[in-house]
Parts: C-alpha cells; structure tokens; sequence
C-alpha cells in the first residue's frame, strides 16, 4: 500500500525523500513496478510522444589505462585483445551510420592516451563538418576541465560518464585506489557546467550493493538532474575480480528505470544493452518500463566481441545498427515508434 502512495508522490513531486527511496527498493512487489511503468509510460508520452530515439554507438577502442574491478576492458585483463580505430575507420563508421539514417553518433571508448585531446577534437571537427545535422555524443572517461572545454567547443553535444554508484565508500569497493570517486562527481560537475547535454548512470547489482546505496544513486540522480541517465545490470566478466558474483536483477532494473522517468519525465533513458543482454526482450522491457533511447552497435563487427565488458555482451541482431528492420519491430513490439532524429533532450 505505502510503496503505491511513494510511487504516486515521486511522479507528482519528482522527489522522494532518501529513506523512501531506499524503501520502495527494498520493498517493491511486482504490482508496484508495474504500477510505475505505467505512470512512467505515461510522463514519457507527455514529453515524447511514442519516440524511441536511436543512436549510432562505435566502440571506437578496447584500450583502457583503468582497471575496474567490473570491467572486461580493465587494463589487468592480459587476455582481452586491444584494439583502436584509426580516424579513417571512425569516418567509415559514421558514413554508414549516416546512410543508413543515424543522426546521432555516440563514441565510445576505454581511457588511455591513444587518443590526444587535439585528436579528437580534430576528429570531432570532422565529425561535424562532413555530417552536419548529426548530434554527437562522447563517453570516454575522465578528463580535466580543459579538455572537456575543448571538445565542447569543437561542437561535441553531449557526453556520458556513468557516475557508477554515488556512495564513496562503494565506489572505493568496485575500483582501484587509483580512482576517486570526488574526481568523477568533479567531471560530472564541469560536463554540466561546460552546457553538454550530461549523462551520468549506474550498475544494478554490483556486489556490495544495497537498497540503500541504489537509494543515494537515485537521489544523485535526481539532484543532478542529467539530460541522460545510463543504468543497466551488472553482469560479470570472467576475466575480472567479480568474475564470480551473481548478475544484477532484470526486474530491479526495469523499477529503477521507472523511478528515474518519474523524476525526470525529460530524461533520455537507454533501454542498455546489457539489460537486452540479460533478459529475453530486455529492450522491449525497458521501453515498457520507460526507456526512451536504444543504441545499437556501428562498430566495425571485426572488432565488437573485443569490446568485451561483461560476458555474453550482444552486438548482433537488432543491436547491430544494421539490422534496424528488426529494432523497428522491436520498438514497435513495445508499442513506440523509432525515429532517428538527432533526439535531443527537451527542456521542461
Ligand atoms: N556489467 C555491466 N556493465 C558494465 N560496465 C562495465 N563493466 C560492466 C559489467 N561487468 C558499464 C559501466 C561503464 C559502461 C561503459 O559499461 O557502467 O560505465
């Protein structure tokens, strides 16, 4: 009963206090997330219509100086076979995209110097010039303040950096010292302030998880206020740290998406491809649930099983942005229209 009211009094305010937050994850039955997938459907249909936008995804290199307990990519991984796209590729890439309708690039990519700032933002120049019209979008990591400016500047739109989890002491248990949660929540500050269209996001169901922590997930969310919000299961890699702990829950995910749509009816909100990855329908089960972003795969297919950051990653089928007849179906399945439109987030 209570976990119903909490529902109705976060889609009518777009705030719940951090105990509640923390009590609809512990308790919520069945009943309750189908209940906020259905008023979370309905905010995404007052903003967006029946829209599900779809992005170009290139992983455009496997290369990676971190070593996330989670990741696949992790530098300590001896066995993940590296690789970088040349500009050329990337160029090669988005023209595919292009023709095939793309109007939105995102690049993605482990963090390493292979790539200079001055480089990509030259490539992010060329991005522009040869595609104009076409949105892009970055996800490759941290980087100090100046850079972010400079990309910004050479006309990137939006950028994604997964805040990962928002309780410092989690953070530290899923990443090396090396890493500092203050320095993510430090570039997460600047991508805003800078005018991208900011995405941060977590994991569902990394070890040493709970309600609590995914409660302070979702009240970083909602302070942040992101334009786009990333939030997937985890799902172990065997070749990691975590290799052996249990995958996130589906249905948890599918709640939390609902949730975050509640807060934000603006948002943009990947159905991920690790939720499609977990369960069957999984993109037509985030679009249910809210989702209003798919990202299919641009990448050259040589090179995709490489990009390998949880086991069983999917990269065929309709999460391979050549095959958008069977995304469109899917789309359709869960009652939404794809438009490839370069989708940006509508202020409220
Ligand atoms: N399971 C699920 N998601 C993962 N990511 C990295 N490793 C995993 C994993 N094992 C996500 C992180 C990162 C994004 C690029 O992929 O949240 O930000």
């Amino acid at each position: 009963m209570v976990a119903f009211q909490l529902v109705r009094q976060l889609a009518q305010q777009r705030s719940l206090p951090l105990p509640s937050y923390a009590a609809l994850i512990a308790h919520y039955t069945p009943d309750v997330a189908a209940y906020a997938a259905q008023l979370a459907r309905e905010k995404r249909r007052q903003v967006y219509g029946d829209v599900v936008f779809v992005r170009g995804l290139m992983e455009i290199s496997n290369i990676c100086g971190n070593d996330c307990y989670y990741c696949g990519i992790r530098k300590s991984n001896t066995h993940c076979r590296r690789y970088a796209l040349s500009e050329q590729d990337i160029m090669a890439c988005c023209r595919q995209g292009y023709n095939l309708g793309f109007r939105t690039f995102v690049l993605q990519g482990g963090e390493s110097g292979v790539y200079s700032v001055e480089r990509i933002c030259r490539l992010v120049r060329d991005i522009k010039d040869a595609f104009p019209g076409c949105a892009l979008t970055l996800s490759l990591g941290e980087y100090p303040y100046a850079a972010y400016q400079a990309m910004r500047q050479a006309g990137v739109d939006r950028y994604l950096l997964r805040h990962e989890t928002a309780n410092a002491a989690h953070y530290a248990m899923l990443h090396p010292p090396s890493m500092h949660y203050a320095h993510r929540m430090r570039c997460l500050d600047d991508l805003k302030a800078l005018g991208f269209q900011a995405g941060c996001g977590f994991m569902v169901g990394t070890p040493g998880q709970t309600p609590d922590i995914l409660a302070e997930d979702l009240k970083f969310v909602e302070q942040y206020a992101p334009e786009m919000c990333g939030i997937g299961p985890f799902i172990p890699h065997h070749e990691t740290p975590l290799g052996h702990c249990p995958a996130g829950s589906v249905e948890l995910t599918l709640f939390l998406l609902s949730l975050v749509r509640l807060m934000h009816p603006n948002v943009l909100l990947p159905a991920t491809t690790a939720l499609n990855t977990l369960a069957t329908d999984g993109r037509e089960k985030g679009i249910l649930a809210g989702a209003n972003v798919v990202m299919p795969n641009l990448s050259p297919p040589a090179q995709r099983e490489k990009y390998s950051l949880y086991d069983n990653k999917l990269s065929t089928g309709a999460e391979s942005a050549h095959h958008l007849e069977a995304l469109r179906q899917s789309i359709a399945a869960a009652g939404c229209r794809m438009v490839m439109d370069r989708g940006d987030y509508l202020p409220l």
